[in-house]
């Protein structure tokens, strides 16, 4: 035995209980009372202190072009900070690019993960291109390499349209695969920009309306038909609107394989925030919603109807959202020239768990939201997403009675800036274990970059809506 976490009390997504947890070569090797130490064993006190498993990010853009740039994280910085912040696997998304079988665009950016991952990780691939036989063939392979995760975006000009979804969703239910979307209304979403431009209507607030709730809600509506006359499961990344929610719970209820992520942004901000001075240091996709939709939002998690919470992590500088005001070029910039996307990696799992200690949810359903549910989704349940023998000792110790106030000074990622400044945590991790290494540390991070490693994922056959 190489470490025994002694005396604290165990949480996963289904019970609570006191229980010493000891580790073996990386793997949970026993989880009981009294276990007692080898020679050799490191020996953790952990009384007072809750004993979790780690984290999984299941969306992240580590290092992602995008925007006229390239999101500030690269693979060492985001995963630093995932750590920190008590996650110890991340899904990144690769963005095929045009033309480019799905092996060979998970090996282009593996090459950029591999030497610089400080926790374990994995891909989802962003589709842009099945206008082959070959190109849409080539999902198989990924699923077989160990990638049977897929995004598709209704948006942006790397999206694809209806027939390339349904396409991809078709192919999904035969090999094996999850595909997830990126749900809003890409011809509307262009039509209001057009128009609110046309108006002198250039700043953040714009950014919201021209992506208001009903463009989510009706790209929600209509993936979820897709997925249903495709005869397969769909995950619909970053949930932020009612009508989506709504659309997800009805499918759920009629006994379809349709599950829901939301973000920690959609359920701490509202809309409100494009009205601040730096409105634009908030512009992603999509954006916040308004009040209404929080709350759908928040009574969804509770009634079991969104699956998971991850972050989106996207950052980029102040300087780069500054391009809404002035765009590198010197000429006007408008809330479109402002890249998409804000920091969060750090902050997902201390902000679900302040959550439940504030008495909004129960820990377990942190747990589940952050951790177990993500694991069972993406095919990684055999060695991930809970504290169960066997499992690889991914561990986080949390502290219920310290107290966090988020600054980006504290963050442990490249980002200047953080839309989460201020935000006042009840409790926080103050220990992460890695396959039984530690990395993080009261604060400070232990870990080592290229440390992370691919973890290869199961096919994925969902056929209900239980995980
Ligand atoms: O604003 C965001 N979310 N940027 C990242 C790309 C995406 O749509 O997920
Ligand atoms: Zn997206
Ligand atoms: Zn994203």
């Amino acid at each position: 035995m190489d470490l025994l976490i002694k005396g604290g009390t165990v949480v996963t997504a289904e019970s609570t209980f006191k229980a010493d947890v000891a580790v073996t070569n990386g793997k949970i090797s026993a989880i009981g009372s009294n276990l007692k130490a080898d020679k050799n064993t490191e020996v953790v006190d952990a009384k007072g202190k809750l004993v979790l498993p780690g984290a999984i990010d299941g969306h992240t853009h580590l290092a992602m072009p995008f925007g006229g740039t390239i999101s500030t994280d690269d693979y060492y910085d985001g995963t630093k900070s995932a750590a920190c912040g008590g996650t110890t696997t991340v899904f990144d998304f690769i963005l095929q690019q045009k033309g480019e079988p799905m092996l060979d665009a998970i090996k282009r950016r593996d090459a950029l993960a591999a030497p610089d991952a400080a926790v374990d990780y994995s891909f989802h691939i962003g589709v842009s291109d099945v206008t082959t036989p070959e190109l849409l063939d080539s999902m198989e392979d990924a699923v077989k390499f160990g990638i049977p995760s897929f995004k598709v975006f209704m948006v942006y000009d790397f999206g694809v349209d209806d027939g390339s979804f349904y396409q991809v969703l078709q192919k999904a239910a035969k090999i094996g695969a999850l595909v997830g979307v990126h749900a809003e209304n890409r011809d509307v979403n262009n039509v209001l920009i057009a128009q609110y431009l046309a108006e002198g209507k250039t700043d953040a607030w714009w950014h919201y309306m021209s992506k208001n709730e009903s463009v989510e809600g009706e790209a929600d509506v209509r993936a979820i038909n897709l997925a249903k006359m495709a005869g397969t499961s769909l995950y619909i990344v970053h949930l932020a609107n009612k009508q989506g929610m709504e659309a997800v719970r009805a499918a759920r209820d009629e006994g379809y394989p349709i599950f829901a992520e939301t973000c920690p942004q959609y359920l701490y901000f509202t809309s409100e925030v494009y009205k601040r001075e730096r409105a634009r240091d908030f512009v992603c996709s999509p954006p916040m919603k308004n009040k209404e939709s929080q709350d759908a939002i928040w009574a969804g998690i509770k009634s079991g109807d969104i699956a998971t919470v991850a972050t989106d992590h996207c950052p980029f500088t102040q300087a780069e959202k500054d391009w809404g005001i002035t765009k590198p070029d010197g000429t006007p910039g408008n809330f479109t020239t402002i890249p998409n996307g804000c920091a969060g990696i750090e902050n997902m799992y201390p902000y679900m768990l302040s959550e439940a200690n504030k008495g909004r949810i129960t820990f377990n359903k942190a747990v589940e939201l952050c951790a177990t549910n993500p694991s069972k989704l993406f095919g990684l349940d055999y060695c991930k997403g809970a504290l169960r023998v066997g499992l690889d000792a991914d561990i986080v110790l949390y502290d219920p009675k310290k107290n966090f106030t988020i600054t980006n000074a504290a963050m442990h990622g490249a980002t200047d800036h953080t839309i989460w400044e201020g935000a006042k945590l009840k409790g926080y991790p103050v220990a992460t274990y890695c396959r039984g290494k530690l990395v993080f540390k009261d604060g400070e991070f232990l870990g080592k970059r290229g440390e992370g490693k691919l973890i290869k994922c199961k096919p994925i056959k969902l056929k209900t809506p239980e995980l």
